[in-house]
């Protein structure tokens, strides 16, 4: 139990994101992306209301994803450049596997759309963790798609946001680590009146 204790620290302790365009083949099978999703799911949720959902953009649709992004990106620049279509296509064809996460709030109700977009962030975050645990790594990212109203058509409508696109893989080789805040810029004691 100690050690189980100790190894699940030290993988929540050593989870990178892995950047998109680097994760390679072997991506999650079918199986463990049901259980990353499932891992997801378990979040907190105020009202159970599960205020997020994920779409999962299978290999046989990325040229179809390609598509979309190449519409939506020429419908808000009417002279686009060659180099930014070919990243277009290149983001929508990186890694191995790609999960669209949205934000799907219900509004009007008594819990608030921020608790409710809480909720997501924290699912998504669940999401990176489940694909590190299993060994894969996993890059949320946003972008000029993710506030696309074109892009959002093609997955939701609103009230829904797209709050990412999780691309999953095996790293290409292991990321370094980066600089987080120091403690004392981000925890504090309370101290009123201090
Ligand atoms: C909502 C959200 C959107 C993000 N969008 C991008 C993005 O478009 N491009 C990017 O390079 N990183 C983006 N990031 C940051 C990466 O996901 C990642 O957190 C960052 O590279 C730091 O890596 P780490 O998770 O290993 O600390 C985003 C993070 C969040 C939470």
């Amino acid at each position: 139990m100690l050690n189980d204790r100790s190894s699940i620290l030290s993988l929540l302790a050593t989870r990178r994101s892995g950047r998109p365009r680097d994760l390679v083949a072997p991506g999650p099978s079918p199986a463990e992306l049901e259980q990353i999703l499932a891992i997801a799911m378990r979040t907190p949720d105020h009202g159970k209301l599960h205020p997020w959902r994920f779409v999962h953009v299978t290999k046989d649709r990325r040229a179809e994803f390609a598509a979309l992004l190449d519409r939506a990106y020429r419908a808000g620049n009417p002279a686009p450049g060659r180099l930014e279509l070919e990243a277009n296509a290149r983001f929508a064809h990186q890694a191995p596997e790609l999960i669209v996460a949205l934000s799907s709030p219900t509004v009007d109700h008594k819990i608030p759309v921020w608790e409710q977009q809480l909720s997501c962030g924290a699912a998504c975050m669940n999401l990176l963790l489940a694909t590190h645990a299993l060994g894969y790594a996993a890059g949320w990212v946003t972008g000029w798609a993710a506030y696309s109203p074109i892009v959002l058509e093609a997955f939701g409508r609103p009230p829904e946001r797209i709050a990412g696109f999780i691309f999953l893989g095996t790293p290409g080789a292991a990321p370094e680590e980066r600089l987080r805040p120091e403690r004392h810029e981000v925890c504090s004691i309370w101290a009123p009146g201090a």
